[in-house]
């Protein structure tokens, strides 16, 4: 599904240039459950950005699902990312103004689904992550680890191939980390391909998969398919 080929990623840092990722090379096939760890400052973020088609290498090739992702133009890059990635963050960037139910229609309204098909795919998304009876609440009458569900919800609304996950429990409790991270073991189990970034070897322990990155580099690589 994914295939990284020495990719780097720079940046431009006074005269010289900082260099977040060096030659990363990396394969992921559909339905693996991978979760990346390293320092804070290694390159993480980054690396998920790229794979996530938010952020281009400054060299090398990345191919999503055998296309060539660097000579996509603009509007293919973003029918990719919005029909095919779904994303989860750390501080579940929901719109405050907005019933969790309306959170999870937004990324349907954009992919212009009629409103009878987004309102129940939405309602069948925040009962599958146990969230049936929180629909009509807003964020902020949410707890973190709900609010999370609600964006993992969102994340899956165009029923993406690939889920990526940056610190999905960093905001969270152990006990509700445990609880998300039970939800995208279930996530994987029904065929979802999911990559996670977290600090915590417990959190990463979930997946079947641990990527270590130290300096813009993978260090280690444990669990891989066919290895
Ligand atoms: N847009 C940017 N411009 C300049 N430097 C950046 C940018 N994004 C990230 N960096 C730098 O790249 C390094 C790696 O960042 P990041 O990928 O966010 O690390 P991690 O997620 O592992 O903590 C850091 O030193 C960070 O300051
Ligand atoms: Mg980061």
């Amino acid at each position: 599904m994914i295939r990284l080929r020495n990719v780097c990623k720079s940046y431009p840092s006074g005269d010289t240039e900082l260099r977040v990722l060096k030659e990363v090379s990396l394969d992921v096939s559909e339905g693996e459950f991978v979760s990346i760890m390293g320092p804070s400052g290694s390159g993480k973020s980054t690396l998920m950005h790229i794979i996530g088609c938010l952020d281009v290498p400054t060299s090398g090739s990345y191919q999503f699902r055998n296309q060539h992702v660097g000579e996509l133009s603009p509007v293919e890059l973003a029918r990719l990312r919005n029909q095919e990635i779904g994303f989860v963050f750390q501080n579940f960037h929901l719109l405050p103004r907005m019933s969790a139910l309306r959170n999870v229609e937004l990324p349907l309204v954009y992919a212009g689904e009629r409103k009878d098909v987004r309102r129940a795919r939405a309602m069948r998304l925040l009962s599958e992550v146990g969230l049936a009876d929180r629909m009509h609440h807003l964020p902020n009458e949410l707890s973190g680890g709900q609010k999370q569900r609600v964006a993992i919800a969102r994340a899956l609304a165009n029923q993406p191939s690939l889920l990526l996950a940056d610190e999905p429990t960093g905001a969270l409790d152990t006990a509700t980390g445990k609880d998300i991270m039970t939800l995208f073991q279930k996530l994987n189990e029904n065929g979802m391909t999911i990559i996670l970034i977290t600090h915590d070897p417990h959190v990463a322990s979930y997946a079947t998969r641990v990527i270590r990155i130290v300096d813009g580099q993978i260090v280690d690589d444990q669990g891989r398919a066919g290895a």
